[in-house]
């Protein structure tokens, strides 16, 4: 975010602001709004916008398809999720609005995730398990500490002054500085926290996540989307509502452009005029940006003029997480299959080294595939690193992990890149220690007529497809509450009361 370079584009894009203007006003259209990202929320943000009668929309995609940070990908024949994998939040008192689109509509095949398993498949550095009952008596000491934990949360003041990391808490109860620090307990904290988060305990704030809405809401319960079809699918779904499609599916609209890379955003009192790296401009009454927390936190996009300090601190402040799922590709099975045996845990002694496993007996017959999870350093570390390299890793723990059993090479691996990824600079974000309502509606606040939506601007389910799902018929209406209502949307105070208005 740099301040204005050049006022000749500058005063040349203000004219055509105005000529703009003119035409829609002559032409008597409603409000002409471009939509950047054609992820889950600015698909669903333009859903809302298309059903409440704005009709005069734009959607700029960078990449060459929509779905964003849902994405399948074809590993050695099978479709695998290299992004969102789970509806997380299934069987609780509220319905995830999500699930019935996934589970009735489209009807995608997935699989409920079993992790009570987990206690019965640590396996020690060396090799061989450790214990159930001893892992279990672990497990249940982690489920006391997170419970107190949330008694904790719930006592202290909302403004999230008194906010702590989760580490402080752990602290209290259990008299570690350092926390978990034994194998087994690094691995089931990794379990617990990081595989959730994708930051460590030290960096995620216990406020935010004690309890998470997304469990309490709408259900403990874990659903696995494992469909040829991808679990995009549904953002196809819900683009097919209201984009024209042909007869194999395909999106077919000139409302959508893909490969349009937006580089910059001018914004004044009368429009906007917003610029792709191939030196289109498209003027227009509003715009919605829906790309990553990440890319708002690069230099990929500049605002004219530069967004106000108080947003770019918002924007800034907050945490783009890294979440990596490697899969590898065996000759054949060697690992235990079975009830309870889908996950399986590495207990290392380096923290988050190769972790938590995942087989797929059920949903990937036949395969021979594994999937390894990584978050954070090692994500990073990996993203930076050759494939064979990260293969040669992978295998090594396993065959220390299975000392009796003769571990094949792996024959392919997919390691995906997102932090990398100009588009994205990470998975999804995690809220720092001390924030509360105040920062976020800072974040999803707009700015002029630049509206911003995605994961990260999710009042409660930040991090998750409903979450963005959520936040894009959010942005939607506050875009419209401004338009048609002339309410604007405010922010409000930090120490507002709001115990008052909690649900
Ligand atoms: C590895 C991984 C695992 C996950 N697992 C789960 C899970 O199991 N369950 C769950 O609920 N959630 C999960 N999530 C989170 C979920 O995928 C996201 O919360 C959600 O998909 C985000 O949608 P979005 O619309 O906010 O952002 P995005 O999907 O990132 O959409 C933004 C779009 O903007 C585009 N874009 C970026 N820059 C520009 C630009 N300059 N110009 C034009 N377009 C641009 C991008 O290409 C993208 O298509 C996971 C995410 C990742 C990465
Ligand atoms: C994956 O790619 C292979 C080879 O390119 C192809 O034969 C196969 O049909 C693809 N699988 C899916 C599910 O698209
Ligand atoms: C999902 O749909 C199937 C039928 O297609 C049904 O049997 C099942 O109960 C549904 N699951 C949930 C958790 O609602
Ligand atoms: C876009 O314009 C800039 C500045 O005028 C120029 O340097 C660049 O080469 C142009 N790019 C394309 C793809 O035309
Ligand atoms: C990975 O491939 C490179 C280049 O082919 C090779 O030099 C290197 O030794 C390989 N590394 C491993 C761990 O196999």
């Amino acid at each position: 975010m740099k301040p204005i370079n050049s006022f000749v584009t500058a005063i040349a894009a203000v004219l055509v602001l105005i000529a703009a203007q003119h035409a829609s006003l002559a032409a008597g259209r409603g409000p002409r709004v471009v939509i950047v990202g054609a992820g889950m929320s600015g698909i669903s943000a333009g859903k809302r916008l298309w059903d409440a009668g704005v009709r005069d929309l734009l959607i700029l995609e960078a990449t060459d398809r929509i779905g964003g940070r849902m994405h399948k990908h074809n590993f050695s024949g099978v479709n695998v999720e290299i992004g969102a994998n789970w509806v997380e939040g299934v069987n609780g008192d509220k319905i995830n609005p999500i699930w019935p689109m996934v589970n009735d509509t489209l009807k995608l095949r997935n699989f409920y995730s079993d992790f009570d398993g987990v206690v019965s498949s640590v396996y020690k550095e060396n090799g061989g398990l450790y214990d159930e009952e001893y892992v279990q008596k672990k497990m249940d000491r982690g489920d006391e500490v997170e419970e107190l934990g949330g008694k904790l949360a719930a006592k202290m003041d909302p403004s999230g002054r008194d906010d702590i990391s989760i580490l402080a808490m752990q602290r209290i109860f259990n008299h570690q500085p350092n926390g978990p620090a034994t194998p087994v307990d690094m691995a089931l904290d990794y379990y617990r926290y990081d595989y959730e988060f994708a930051e460590p305990p030290r960096a995620t704030s216990l406020q935010n996540t004690e309890p998470t809405a997304t469990f309490a809401d709408f259900g403990e319960d874990a659903h696995f989307v494992a469909d040829q079809r991808g679990f995009e699918t549904l953002v196809y779904h819900i683009a097919g509502q209201y984009l024209s499609t042909d007869n194999a599916g395909n999106i077919v609209d000139p409302r959508l452009k893909l490969n349009k890379v937006v580089r910059e955003i001018l914004y004044n009192r009368r429009g906007v005029v917003v610029t792709t790296e191939d030196n289109s401009t498209y003027s227009a009454d509003f715009v919605i940006v829906s790309t990553s927390l990440g890319v708002l936190q690069s230099d990929l996009i500049q605002f004219k003029p530069q967004l106000p300090a108080w947003k770019i601190i918002a924007i800034y402040r907050f945490d783009m997480a890294v979440y990596t799922k490697i899969f590898l590709k065996f000759p054949r099975k060697f690992w235990p299959t079975g009830e309870r045996k889908q996950f399986f845990v590495h207990a290392s002694s380096r923290r988050g080294y190769y972790g938590m496993w995942q087989s797929f007996e059920e949903e990937y017959p036949g395969a021979n595939v594994l999937l390894v999870t990584v978050t954070d350093q090692e994500s990073r570390r990996i993203e930076q690193q050759p494939d064979n390299t990260t293969m040669a890793e992978a295998v090594a723990v396993l065959r220390r992990m299975f000392p009796g059993e003769d571990v094949p090479d792996a024959t392919d691996i997919y390691v995906p890149r997102w932090w990398s990824n100009r588009f994205f600079k990470g998975s999804y974000s995690n809220w720092p220690i001390g924030v509360n309502r105040y920062e976020y509606d800072q974040l999803r606040a707009p700015v002029g007529r630049v509206y911003f939506t995605g994961e990260h601007t999710s009042e409660h389910y930040n991090g998750y497809v409903h979450g963005a799902y959520l936040a894009g018929l959010d942005s939607a209406d506050i875009l419209m509450n401004s338009i048609f209502n002339n309410v604007e949307f405010k922010v409000r105070g930090k120490y507002h009361d709001q115990t008052a208005e909690a649900k």
